[in-house]
């Protein structure tokens, strides 16, 4: 089964403690898209329109389409093109899991404001 993995960093990224969740991958959906699924919002002031940078997620594993030339621009802007991606930019690919960290700061948890 192919699955794209949530990794919510609780702590700064260098101690890895996370709360980890997974959906199925679905085909056309890109990563702030899936963590939706599971009801963990992403930071995307800009409504995913690759224009604010608040997405960035660091991809671990897994195959991910390409990065296009705005991508790139805006993630050089602010200094993380090595490292990260923006979830609304980035679509899973292929069949391997894809496992995906983000930080606490850029993500928000809606599973419990329900009534
Ligand atoms: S939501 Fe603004 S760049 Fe992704």
């Amino acid at each position: 089964m192919t699955r794209v993995i949530f990794r919510f960093l609780d702590k700064p990224s260098q101690n890895k403690q996370y709360d980890e969740q997974h959906t199925e991958q679905y085909k056309g959906l890109n990563l702030l898209a899936h963590a939706q699924i599971i009801e963990r919002s992403l930071q995307s002031r800009c409504g995913g329109q690759n224009a604010c940078g608040t997405c960035r997620v660091r991809v671990v594993t897994g195959t991910v389409s390409a990065m296009n030339s705005e991508e790139r621009a805006l993630l050089e802007k602010l200094g993380g093109q090595n490292v990260h991606r923006l979830a609304c930019q980035c679509f899973p690919e292929g069949v391997d899991e894809v496992i995906v960290e983000v930080p606490q700061e850029r993500f928000k948890d809606a599973r419990h404001t329900k009534e």
